[in-house]
């Protein structure tokens, strides 16, 4: 059988140096992991004034992620670059910071809200839907997707677009990302954190726009009280933590929803654009998707209660988020020595998860870059080490958003598929990471009702 082998980015065959490797990283951080990652567990370096690790392995991410979560915390670097977006919520956040805030938001995200949440997901599939029928040439996907996620979060965390200019905001991360939300030259000297970067100082009128128009929703939603159905936002303003009782500050919600709405939208709305993208060019994948997807769907968008009879649509967006993970490389700080495969592993060094390398390792796939579904079929996923396999990282840091992330993107893909036949009408796009792996420059289809 014929696999489509979809784009990727050529490694450098050896690790590049300090300038090197910051205007990589400013260009496309793909273009910055070494071929030795795709076909060793781990690579170590040193760059500039730092030794660095990278590991691509499922017993050294194991040992990071969870048998030794303590030793490994956040990367400054990391945390500097989104501070002053989301201060200290949870994604940012360390020690106890984090521990009172997991336990108070990790119910709001437990499967029964979830699942409340699925008829907003629903409405916002029709409406998808309707914005590609409409449009008569070949539709920019990553668009698109973007605006069906932003929709959903709209819905779910900011009571509706009244309060929200989509467009003000979409401009505001925007300038966020390339001014805050990049590595700086001052990241790879080791200057300490406090001393802001020239970008974060730039980005501040970016911060100020986005902090405005959230915190105008919560105080909205505030004053008008719940709705009939209770969403996250709701559930957010009664989120308590069950061994101290504390509560969020107005603060704390700010800067968590302000997280929800970066990291909850655009990932989703990437894995979706890259499955349409994959399934373009398998006509037999996206034959078995959508005979799956109209078998149980008729002429219905999908809802929460379709989506274990389509196990295959499910197949596909795992398949992409191996191949095209949202998050593509993590970073961690080392506390106390530690041994990662026999190698000494120091404080102060710098430890990369490239989940980008794992997904893709010629020691844990058959055919690592081709596009093949049945790679997630029951007895694959059954007989694979479950630490293979990571886009929404492991242990008790994994993304707690990650049942919202799936139940919104299977509603949103299985009603697509349902519902067009999936094209392409555009060039290849170069996978490119910055904070996130984006199709660049963008993925066009041809979209053909059904
Ligand atoms: C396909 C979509 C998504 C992907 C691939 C993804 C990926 C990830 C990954 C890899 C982490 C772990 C980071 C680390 O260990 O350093 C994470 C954490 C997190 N994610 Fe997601 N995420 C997605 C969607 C969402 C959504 C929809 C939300 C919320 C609405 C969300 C909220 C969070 C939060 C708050 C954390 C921090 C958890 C903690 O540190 O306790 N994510 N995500």
């Amino acid at each position: 059988m014929t696999l489509f082998i979809p784009p990727t980015v050529d490694p450098p065959l050896r690790p590049l140096g300090v300038i090197q490797s910051l205007r990589a990283v400013r260009r496309n951080t793909l273009s910055v992991l070494p071929a030795i990652s795709y076909s060793q567990p781990i690579v170590s370096g040193v760059t500039g004034l730092g030794r660095w690790h990278m590991v691509q392995g499922p017993e050294g991410l194991k040992r990071i992620f969870l048998d030794n979560v303590e030793n490994y915390p956040k990367s400054q670097v990391m945390i500097r670059m989104l501070r002053s977006a989301v201060g200290e919520s949870l994604f940012t956040s360390e020690g106890l910071g984090w521990r009172w805030q997991r336990r108070a938001i990790a119910p709001v995200f437990a499967a029964r809200n979830v699942a409340s949440l699925a008829p907003m997901m629903t409405q916002t599939a029709e409406r998808a839907s309707a914005r590609i029928a409409a449009q008569s040439g070949p539709v920019e996907i990553v668009r698109e997707m973007l605006s069906a996620t932003f929709d959903v979060i709209c819905e779910v965390a900011l009571s509706g677009r009244e309060h929200f200019d989509a467009e003000e905001y979409g401009a505001a991360i925007t300038r966020y990302f390339l001014t805050a939300g990049r590595a700086s030259l001052l990241d790879f000297l080791d200057v300490p954190h406090w001393i802001p970067r020239p970008g974060e100082i730039r980005g501040r009128g970016a911060v100020r726009t986005m902090h405005r128009m959230v915190a105008r929703a919560i105080e909205a939603r505030r004053r008008k009280g719940p709705g009939e159905l209770e969403d996250l936002l709701d559930h957010m303003l009664k989120a308590e933590d069950p061994h101290s009782g504390r509560r969020m500050t107005p603060t704390d919600l700010l800067h968590n929803i302000q997280f929800f709405i970066v990291a909850g939208h655009e990932t989703t709305a990437l894995a979706l654009a890259w499955s349409l993208y994959l399934m373009s060019h398998d006509e037999t994948v996206q034959a078995r998707a959508r005979e799956e997807a109209r078998a149980v769907l008729g002429d219905q968008a999908a809802g929460a209660d379709h989506l274990a009879r389509a196990p295959y649509v499910e197949q596909v967006l795992q398949e992409a988020m191996r191949l095209y993970p949202p998050v593509g490389l993590l970073a961690r700080n080392v506390l106390a020595p530690d041994q990662l495969y026999e190698r000494d592993i120091r404080p102060r060094d710098t430890v990369f998860l490239n989940i980008y390398a794992l997904h893709r390792h010629q020691l844990w796939w058959d055919r690592p870059d081709a596009f093949d579904p049945d790679n997630f079929a029951p007895d694959k996923v059954e007989a694979r080490d479950r630490f293979q396999y990571l886009p929404f990282g492991a242990g008790p840091r994994i993304c707690v958003g990650a049942n919202f992330a799936m139940m919104q993107a299977q509603i949103i893909l299985m009603t697509l598929v349902a519902r067009f036949r999936f094209a392409p009408a555009g060039p290849p796009p170069t996978p490119v990471m910055h904070m996130t792996i984006r199709p660049e420059p963008g993925v066009t289809l041809q979209a053909t009702p059904i």
